[in-house]
């Protein structure tokens, strides 16, 4: 294969091409990147039940109703202690199938509720050794009928494994009847040492990515199984002991301890714009709100965007103050609904999409509204607006996609909201991302990068999945409560590979040869001078390529690839990872080998 690279032309490329989607699904929130690590911790969402507790001496537990820390909250935990009991006595919370451990700095926040002047005491610990990691003896005063706050840090070991617990304990013999606690939460140092920030690994692993964008708060999560179960952003927000959390979409209660201004934070720590998605009137469980009847739920959008970017002087801008951030955010980019085709929702997405459209656009003129799928749209559509396209597809259907966006409509932008080889090409479900997959979709990313004027924003998606509980398969990042099993697809390292190697202009590019089973886009960098070409083979030969850039002569070229086409990335066990090296070029021409299913990126100058 030769390619000569034109050192002039070509088209602009988004600046925002390559970032992320998230929503809470596969516990990537709680029990995911969220730094809190107590499962369960305020008894949220549609069952009152002791999961992830157990006690811990002679005592019982029960979910209490009658003492509700806040009406937020109803739901507390109550701990009874028979009389004569002696020792310590209390719970233990298993965490999301286990607690991360490391030798780090714990903070600890709790609500006490019962007649009790006596230490509490908590610690991590080993459920198979019962070894003590680290623990903390924590005066307390309480008294009947008052709900009472505590906060504490204490520093741990390192476990050697993810089957810990976190233990509260008292002193039994301290306690007539009974006592209540709620909301004990528990964080390591968090990212950007944010108060009820995100797990440093998990968000660090995201970093690496140098994503531009995070969409957010979903994805079907947005949507709720029923209007009440929808995302409300104004209960996601204020001191997390106001906040009731939700019956997510995904089989587990949201706690909403990450909450909007949680999503904001995490986007200015990462540098990421945020793209707001907004619930629509469309619910999963059917029934669609339209006309009038939309009308509430329009303004309440308002008052959000309001909430994210109003100065003090407004009405939301002043609450999010009294939230701690007095400085409004920006926001560019609002995306109304999801899927708007899904439960019949696309015979009035039009009149909806309309609807939120010029409402918010009235106020905000600058917000570039994002249409939720490329079907059912007004007619004519407004000016400006973009397009969320989603493709869950075989590897062979990603790589038939490679030109989709060669002739598109240039009038409106497309953002690739969700995308994944989620099949093998027989059809069998991946569980987790494989080689094959990886390079099919770095073929459909060329295609995009290429078609960059128009492609403005991709993700892949779903972003990240605990492994003990996964709704939706493959995801970019995965992991359990060992942090040492933190693993990185390969698609992980397509996007990497993708993202931060990434030019201003897309350059033209003459070959010898037609596309496939290589496939090639190159850019320049304008900032830094720097060329990339960035091919993928999707087949099972070496491909020799000779790439000409006139005036350039060195630089790296990094290599994805594994030992068969469907290699995959276990945890401690990844087989496919890039590796690069240096490499020169003669008179601008730089030879190199594009192995059998492999991405490969040129870097040079
Ligand atoms: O990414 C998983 C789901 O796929 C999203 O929630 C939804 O938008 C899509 O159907």
């Amino acid at each position: 294969l030769g390619l000569t690279v034109s050192t002039t032309g070509g088209n602009a490329s988004s600046p925002l091409l390559y970032g992320f989607m998230f929503e809470d699904i596969n516990h990537s929130g709680d029990g995911g990147i969220h730094g809190q690590l107590l499962r369960n911790n305020g008894f949220q969402g549609t069952t009152a039940d002791l999961t992830a507790y157990a006690a811990v001496g002679s005592v019982t537990l029960a979910v209490d109703t009658a003492h509700p820390l806040s009406s937020a909250l109803p739901k507390v935990l109550r701990i009874d202690v028979p009389s004569g009991t002696t020792g310590q006595v209390g719970f233990s919370n298993a965490g999301y199938w286990g607690i991360p451990v490391k030798k780090d700095t714990y903070a600890c926040y709790f609500w006490v509720e019962g007649a009790y002047t006596g230490d509490v005491t908590v610690k991590l610990q080993s459920v198979a050794t019962g070894t003590v990691f680290g623990s903390k003896a924590v005066a307390v005063t309480s008294v009947a009928g008052t709900w009472k706050y505590y906060e504490t840090t204490f520093t741990a070991s390192a476990a050697p494994d993810g089957d810990n617990v976190f233990v509260a304990t008292v002193d039994a013999a301290k306690v007539s009847g009974s006592i209540y606690f709620n909301l004990f939460q528990l964080f390591p140092v968090t990212y950007h040492q944010r108060y009820n920030g995100l797990k440093p690994d998990i968000a660090g692993a995201l970093e690496n990515v140098k994503g531009s964008f995070l969409r957010f708060p979903g994805g079907n999560n947005l949507e709720g199984a029923t209007l009440a179960r929808r995302w409300k952003w104004n209960e996601t927000i204020g001191p997390v002991h106001t906040r009731p959390g939700r019956q997510g979409d995904w089989t587990y209660a949201n706690t909403d301890a990450l909450g909007l201004l949680e999503y904001l934070y995490w986007c200015e720590d990462m540098k990421l714009v945020p793209v707001l998605g907004v619930w629509a009137g469309l619910t999963l469980g059917g029934g669609v709100t339209t006309g009038t009847a939309l009308t509430p739920y329009i303004d309440d959008v308002l008052k959000e965007i309001e909430y994210i970017t109003g100065s003090t002087s407004t009405t939301y801008g002043a609450l999010r103050a009294s939230h701690g951030r007095t400085e409004p955010f920006a926001l560019t980019h609002v995306e109304i609904g999801n899927e708007d085709f899904l439960q019949g929702g696309l015979a009035s997405y039009a009149a909806r999409f309309t609807a939120f459209h010029d409402a918010i656009k009235a106020k905000y003129p600058d917000i570039i509204i994002i249409a939720s799928t490329d079907q059912g749209l007004p007619s004519p559509k407004p000016a400006g607006m973009w397009i969320d396209i989603h493709y869950y597809l075989r590897p062979d259907q990603f790589v038939a996609l490679f030109n989709t966006y060669d002739n598109y409509d240039r009038n409106y932008g497309i953002f690739v909201g969700e995308y994944a080889s989620t099949k093998s090409n027989t059809g069998a479900t991946n569980w987790w991302a494989t080689l094959i997959g990886a390079v099919s979709e770095a073929v459909f990313m060329i295609g995009m990068e290429r078609n960059s004027d128009v492609v403005k924003m991709a993700a892949y998606a779903p972003l990240m999945q605990h492994f003990n509980s996964t709704q939706w398969a493959p995801d970019l990042i995965g992991y359990t409560s060992d942090p040492s099993f933190l693993t990185l697809s390969t698609s992980y390292y397509v996007q990497q590979m993708f993202s931060v190697n990434r030019g201003t202009t897309i350059l033209p590019v003459t070959s010898d040869t037609g596309f496939g089973p290589a496939y090639w886009v190159a850019s320049k960098n304008d900032n830094t001078g720097i060329y990339y070409v960035k091919l993928a083979n999707y087949g099972a030969t070496a491909v020799s390529t000779t790439i000409t850039i006139p005036g350039t002569t060195s630089g790296s070229v990094t290599t994805l690839t594994g030992p068969a086409s469907d290699s995959i990335n276990l945890p401690k066990n990844a087989l496919v990872v890039p590796v690069t090296t240096a490499i020169t070029g003669s008179a601008g021409q730089f030879t190199i080998s594009l192995p059998a299913w492999s991405v490969v990126v040129v870097a040079v100058k």
